[in-house]
């Protein structure tokens, strides 16, 4: 490729942005930087689209006023960076573009600089372009040259700024606390970080700055926040990132009904200023059992109905084998009644079967409900008893289908919550733009993992149990509830928190419930239980997803999308290729030697 002449800025200074000057300027002088987005040639007369963030202004060179300048614009490629000295002028009536914001003026260039001329880019860069993931991620600053891309950037740092203005006026403070830090126990793998300093030791990059929120009530702090990054090795989706910003809280002296109040002002705000939209308050609540019960999740997606049933009693002595087998086995059954699907064609029953099946359900059982019968493979097990049940249960009419599972809780759960949202996906039962926010109460606090053979905390293990299930908590460890809740927004998990546990005798004792030796309490928590022994007031708080607030208030399919530097699947920086190898002089600095791998 020939190398294009570059031109000096020299003392030219930029007179305002691209996409600001109207029709007040005309007449003005204007010197405007940017990026060619477009060049055309109209017999003599060049226009040239000239970009920057705030928009998009023509530029027009005509060879006659202007020949060096023509000269020059005639060289002039996509994305060259350019410098442009020239009069603001009206465009004539029929020249008028209504779909630019400066589109009823043009500048007039009497001078021209080619600041940097950009190689042929690898993609088109425009809104009516759409590169590969890959090139998109690769080459992310011209990506974010598109509009289109940088929105949900901008309307991020709107929500932040608000989120910042917010709890500013409510004498929340913002502290900052570390990065190399303890690992703490919040459920995913750490992401570790060698010592120099002590040979074979290392810090922990925070899963949340749980442990040093607390400490700061401890310390008076009262009502703290953070907008801080977290990390966390697990695997990723499209709601995942390995390395994620939390909205942090944590206030003292406070109930449940404190925080929510709080939190729904704040989205009713963010929600008011960032995206124009009015939200209810107060958000409706639902005990976890409830949210299981009708929806098969914790996390509901409120925007449309068709809950679920449970139907386990009604089988126990039933002839239909697969439901008897599961229900002996400990398990349940469940029914989802999809009013107006009666009509669904073999090969749809089948990729519904097939969705049921990633969540483990060995088969889907249906009932297409008609005026005159039911047709069903189950039909003929089906006692007359059964079948009213099933009737009165579900509300099913002519022209709905039953859906059942049987099976054990976590399998029919997971798999009718996914039915549901799928079939209301289907039939468009989501209303565009409505916001279904609401609480999830009443968490188990501990969860049995077989295969660890203890109780993990289902929360974290700083969340204080229900005052009164306190009695519970040695003898029916299962059966105490706690005083955590989840903030959900159409089936997304947007935050969760707790009231925590301020007294170090009940830490201990909770600690020891998750089979924690004394030793390896102290080891691990000295530091904490030795500040709630020195007068720990009672506090709670929450933590949000910032980067799932932002895609769905940019109504943004994946969370990479704001991210300005997101992570792949397989947790590589795509700009950067991290992780990559390092030398070995640091490894042995760090006295670390690897076993290999990729
Ligand atoms: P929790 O683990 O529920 O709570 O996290 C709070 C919120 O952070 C978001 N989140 C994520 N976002 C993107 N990628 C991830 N990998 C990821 N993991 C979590 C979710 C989630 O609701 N210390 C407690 C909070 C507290 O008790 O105050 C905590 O971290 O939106």
């Amino acid at each position: 490729m020939n190398k294009r002449n570059v031109d000096l800025m020299g003392d030219w200074q930029r007179s305002c942005r691209c996409g600001e000057p109207g029709e007040n300027d005309v007449g003005r002088e204007l010197t405007l930087m940017g990026w060619t987005q477009s060049l055309r040639d109209h017999g003599g007369l060049l226009f040239i689209d000239l970009r920057d963030r705030a928009g998009v202004v023509q530029v027009v060179v005509n060879p006659e006023f202007t020949p060096e300048a023509h000269e020059k614009a005639k060289r002039v490629r996509s994305e060259d960076v350019l410098a442009v000295r020239g009069t603001l002028v009206r465009r004539s009536e029929e020249t008028v573009n209504t779909n630019l914001a400066t589109g009823a003026v043009e500048l007039m260039a009497q001078e021209l600089r080619v600041l940097n001329p950009s190689r042929v880019p690898p993609f088109q860069v425009d809104d009516d372009t759409e590169p590969t993931e890959t090139s998109r991620f690769r080459y992310r600053y011209l990506d974010f040259r598109r509009p289109r891309s940088l929105r949900p950037l901008e309307i991020r740092h709107r929500m932040l700024t608000t989120i910042r203005a917010h709890l500013n006026e409510l004498s929340f403070m913002e502290v900052e606390t570390p990065v190399l830090t303890k690992s703490t126990p919040e459920g995913a793998r750490d992401y570790l970080v060698p010592s120099r300093m002590h040979p074979g030791k290392f810090y922990a990059l925070p899963q949340s700055p749980q442990l040093f929120k607390q400490i700061l009530m401890v310390g008076g702090v009262d009502r703290y926040f953070q907008i801080v990054r977290c990390f966390r090795d697990e695997d990723l989706r499209m709601d995942r990132q390995p390395e994620f910003t939390q909205l942090d809280i944590e206030m003292s002296f406070v109930q449940p009904e404190d925080i929510f109040a709080m939190v729904e002002g704040m989205m009713a705000r963010v929600f008011r200023d960032v995206k124009g939209v009015e939200v209810q308050t107060p958000f409706p609540r639902l005990s976890w059992e409830e949210a299981l019960g009708r929806y098969g999740t914790d996390k509901p997606d409120l925007r449309f109905g068709l809950e679920l049933v449970e139907l386990s009693d009604r089988f126990r002595d039933s002839r239909v084998a697969i439901f008897t087998r599961a229900l002996e086995a400990g398990g349940i059954v469940k029914g989802l009644c999809v009013p107006g699907a009666g009509n669904l064609s073999r090969k749809e029953l089948d990729d519904l079967t097939e969705l049921v099946g990633r969540y483990g359900a060995k088969g889907l059982a249906w009932i297409k409900v008609t005026e005159n019968e039911w047709q069903s493979p189950l039909t003929k097990f089906l006692s007359e008893g059964e079948k009213e049940a099933l009737a009165t249960l579900t509300g099913a009419r002519p022209g709905d289908i039953i859906f059942m599972l049987a099976d054990d809780f976590d399998i029919v759960n997971e798999g009718l919550a996914n039915l549901r949202l799928e079939m209301g996906r289907r039939l468009g039962l989501v209303e565009e733009g409505l916001q279904a926010f609401c609480w999830v109460l009443d968490f188990p606090l501990v969860e049995w993992k077989a295969a660890e053979g203890r109780y993990t905390a289902v929360h974290h293990p700083f969340t204080a149990p229900r005052e009164e299930d306190l009695p519970l908590l040695e003898s029916d460890p299962g059966g105490v509830k706690s005083r955590a809740y989840d903030l959900v927004l159409n089936g997304m998990e947007l935050g969760g928190g707790s009231i925590r546990i301020h007294s170090p005798e009940l830490q201990r004792r909770v600690l020891s419930l998750l089979d924690m030796n004394p030793d390896t309490v102290e080891e691990q928590f000295g530091f904490l239980l030795e500040a709630l022994d020195l007068g720990a007031p009672p506090h709670g708080g929450i933590a949000f997803g910032v980067d799932r607030m932002a895609m769905l208030l940019s109504d943004s399919p994946a969370i990479r999308d704001v991210i300005a530097f997101p992570k792949s699947q397989r947790a590589v920086c795509m700009l950067t290729e991290a992780p990559t190898p390092v030398d070995a002089r640091q490894l042995s600095e760090l006295q670390i030697r690897t076993l290999g791998g990729d």
